[in-house]
């Protein structure tokens, strides 16, 4: 399963890439979108206007799964069984996706379930059956915190894990800026890991081409496979299969040209929000002008923030320091300690 509590972190575009990559191999996908009423998975993956029965009607015996599966235009072994657009999570049983699920796995290589947000009946049906997780995380304390909870749900609410055994957990840091994490405003890699610790699958660099490709519906490792972002998921992709296969890590190729031009870029992204700050409060002439002075001269509430969550995360490093905790103890505490407001 494809999951990470918190929304919007990657976890669809992952699925889609992922499950492309893998089937680019030659074994068979299918990819289960799990998001009852929002339906994204069809989109990203280019086959909305091919659906015509979901996982709701297989559930409930209106059509059979192979009616229901889409096959992909491009690659011949990759499948989509899409998500209802009008029913809710609540149309899905535990039998039902039971039974779809060990169906399906008995015909595919792969089985991977994109996940919903949250931490409710959505996110623990989809990891129900799970043998593995990806966990999408990205570089920011509230991701962090929520994956930190799936992987807790994930040792509980698990089949696997009801049977006393352990779901393989995997970490897929994605929208990875390494010009922002360069600056420190995010998570540096290894806070992310040592707060989850479990084992790196993968970084997937932060890219505009996500959301072109999304809007065209073509898959981004095959679009533009030389692209740092389309090889990170087929690496990925290759070590979820068992491969070692070294790490790469996004690198700040505009580095220098941002180093150069950041002061001013930074100002120029004050002096806009300053100026809509200060329209959405109708301030007019000297008020104004002062407004936008103090503005200039401080730093913005998201450079506040950010800077924050850097020095929560040093704080709470030294603290786990001193009280010399390791391992699953230090896991809690620098999740509870970030947590603490
Ligand atoms: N590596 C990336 N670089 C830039 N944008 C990205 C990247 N990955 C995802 N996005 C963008 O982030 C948004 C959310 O992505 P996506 O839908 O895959 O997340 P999700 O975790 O499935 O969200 P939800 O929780 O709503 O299901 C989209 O607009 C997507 O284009
Ligand atoms: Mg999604």
């Amino acid at each position: 399963m494809v999951t990470s509590g918190k929304g919007g972190v990657g976890k669809t575009t992952s699925t889609a890439a992922l499950g492309a990559a893998l089937a680019r191999t030659g074994q068979t996908v299918v990819a289960i979108d799990f998001d009852m009423g929002l339906r994204n998975l069809d989109l990203v993956m280019g086959a909305e206007r091919r659906v015509v029965y979901d996982f709701v009607d297989v559930i409930q015996g209106t059509a059979k799964l192979p009616q229901t599966l889409i096959r992909d235009k491009r690659i011949e072994t990759l499948f989509l069984l899409p998500a209802s657009q009008t029913r809710d999570k609540d149309a899905l049983t535990e039998d039902g996706v039971a039974r779809v699920v060990e169906e399906l796995r008995s015909k595919f290589d792969w089985v991977i379930c994109d996940s919903p947000a949250g931490i409710e009946r959505g996110a623990t049906l989809a990891m129900r059956h799970a043998d593995a997780a990806v966990v999408v995380t990205n570089p920011e304390v509230s991701s962090v915190r929520d994956s930190d909870r799936i992987i807790d749900l994930l040792n509980a609410e698990t089949e696997i894990a009801k049977k006393g055994e352990r779901v393989e957990k995997h970490l897929l840091l994605t929208r990875y800026d390494a010009a922002r994490a360069a600056r420190g405003e995010m998570l540096a890699i290894e806070d992310v890991l040592e707060l989850l610790s479990i084992p790196l699958l993968g970084i997937i660099p932060e890219s505009e081409e996500v959301l072109r490709a999304s809007n065209l519906g073509s898959l981004i490792t095959l679009s533009k496979p030389w692209s740092a972002l389309a090889r990170a998921y087929v690496d990925a992709a290759r070590r979820l299969r068992g491969e070692a296969v070294e790490m790469t890590i996004p690198s700040d190729k505009k580095g220098l040209f941002n180093k150069l031009l950041g002061r001013r870029g930074s100002q120029q992204q004050r002096i806009k929000t300053g100026n809509t700050e200060a329209s959405a409060k109708h301030l007019a002439d000297d008020t104004r002008r002062t407004f936008m002075l103090d503005r200039l001269s401080g730093q913005t509430a998201a450079e506040l923030g950010l800077n924050s969550q850097q020095q929560k995360m040093k704080d709470c490093n030294a603290k786990a320091g001193e009280l010399k905790l390791t391992g699953d103890a230090r896991r809690a505490f620098l999740s509870s300690c970030l947590k603490a407001t």
